[in-house]
């Protein structure tokens, strides 16, 4: 029997809705497919911040360090800002565990009518820069208490940084349909852009099956709506892979199902698996978000621990629960978080 410590932060808002359906999807897979899974549930987030003033315990990121995955709801809420609640317990994660890879996969899942009434055909994946690039906390500053104010933040782009992510990206573009997309802006004055552009060219090439492009990011939001079915893999600083990501899943229907991984391909140090939105407060307590991104990010960490068949069976459920019709209601549907996952689960269990 193979055992699985898996660290899960639910978070804020509906991150704390979406996630007990997960748990239960894998655990009922694990019964199937031979595994079992050790929850190390963390109370971490903005309720800890109102007793603790802090996100996480000050050894957080030590505790998560042994575990082999961390799945993660959402983060963030309406009475705390945003630069206190991120700063303090995602972007640590990501950055503490090298996770350089944020992996973002979208299609048009069945059941599902795109809001673009003529989009059928979408299968991209986002490969975004996820520890350096515009998030960055070099300089960042607001400089106040004088009649003009103003706000200062460098960009960070390391060779490195682009090297790994632009090969990955390639990598898995070889695996799909051999096509890769890069996200520019090196026309603007972001001067950091051109070597985005030298060093992404000298690491990807065309031929050998892949077709490499280079796409300015104004011209290529406006692409992905009018033809996303000519794009495969698209690679993107951390931003504008931020940006990209919720709009390839809004016109895939709707940002409630879109997952993301963010891998540490060394595997020195955990991968963190979370849906692509956030804590949706305007949505939140409600019980009826649409549980989907955050089950295909658990089918992505299945398929990272090596759990492949129980990944694909997950999604295979999750599939056949949206052609039945059972949708919820950002995607037009009437079901609730619960009668989704209740009806996935059912699947499980029969197949
Ligand atoms: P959001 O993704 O939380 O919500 C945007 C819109 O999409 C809302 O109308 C929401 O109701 C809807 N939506 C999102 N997920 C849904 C789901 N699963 N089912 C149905 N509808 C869904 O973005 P926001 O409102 O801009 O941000 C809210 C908070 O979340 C902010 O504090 C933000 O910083 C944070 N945030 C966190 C993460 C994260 O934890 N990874 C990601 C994005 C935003
Ligand atoms: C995401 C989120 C985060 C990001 C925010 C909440 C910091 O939008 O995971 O897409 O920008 O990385
Ligand atoms: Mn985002």
């Amino acid at each position: 029997q193979r055992t699985y410590t898996i660290d899960v932060i639910a978070g804020d808002g509906i991150g704390q809705e979406v996630i007990p359906p997960a748990i239960r999807c894998v655990d009922a897979l694990g019964a199937r497919h031979g595994y079992s899974v050790v929850w190390r549930e963390r109370d971490w987030g903005s309720d800890y911040y109102f007793t603790h003033r802090r996100m996480m315990p000050v050894d957080g990121i030590e505790q998560l360090a042994d575990g082999d995955a961390i799945l993660l709801g959402a983060v963030g809420h309406p009475d705390l800002p945003d630069h206190e609640t991120l700063w303090g317990l995602l972007i640590p994660i990501r950055r503490e565990f090298l996770q350089y890879i944020n992996l973002r996969p979208v299609r048009i899942l069945p059941g599902v009518v795109s809001p673009l009434r003529k989009v059928t055909d979408l299968d991209i994946v986002v490969v975004r820069e996820n520890v350096e690039g515009e998030y960055s906390s070099v300089g960042g500053r607001v400089y106040r208490g004088r009649s003009e104010e103003f706000a200062i933040q460098e960009a960070v782009f390391t060779r490195t940084g682009i090297e790994r992510v632009a090969r990955f990206a390639a990598d898995l573009a070889a695996t799909r349909r051999g096509r890769l997309t890069s996200a520019t802006k090196s026309n603007g004055i972001i001067h950091s852009m051109p070597l985005w552009d030298e060093v992404a060219a000298d690491v990807v090439r065309d031929g050998a099956g892949l077709t490499v492009d280079s796409v300015l990011i104004d011209a290529l939001a406006a692409k992905v709506v009018l033809d996303p079915g000519a794009f495969d893999v698209i690679v993107a600083s951390n931003l504008f892979g931020d940006i990209l990501s919720d709009l390839v899943a809004a016109v895939a229907g709707s940002i409630g199902i879109a997952p993301s991984a963010n891998i540490n391909p060394e595997r020195r140090y955990p991968s963190m698996f979370e849906p692509v939105h956030g804590s949706a407060p305007d949505i939140a307590g409600r019980g009826i978000a649409n549980p989907v991104g955050q089950l295909w990010s658990a089918s992505l960490m299945l398929g990272h621990l090596g759990e492949s068949a129980a990944a694909d069976a997950l999604m295979a459920a999750v599939e056949q629960t949206m052609a039945s019709g059972v949708l919820t209601a950002d995607l037009g549907g009437r079901a609730d978080t619960s009668e989704f996952a209740t009806q996935v689960l059912r699947r499980i269990d029969g197949g």
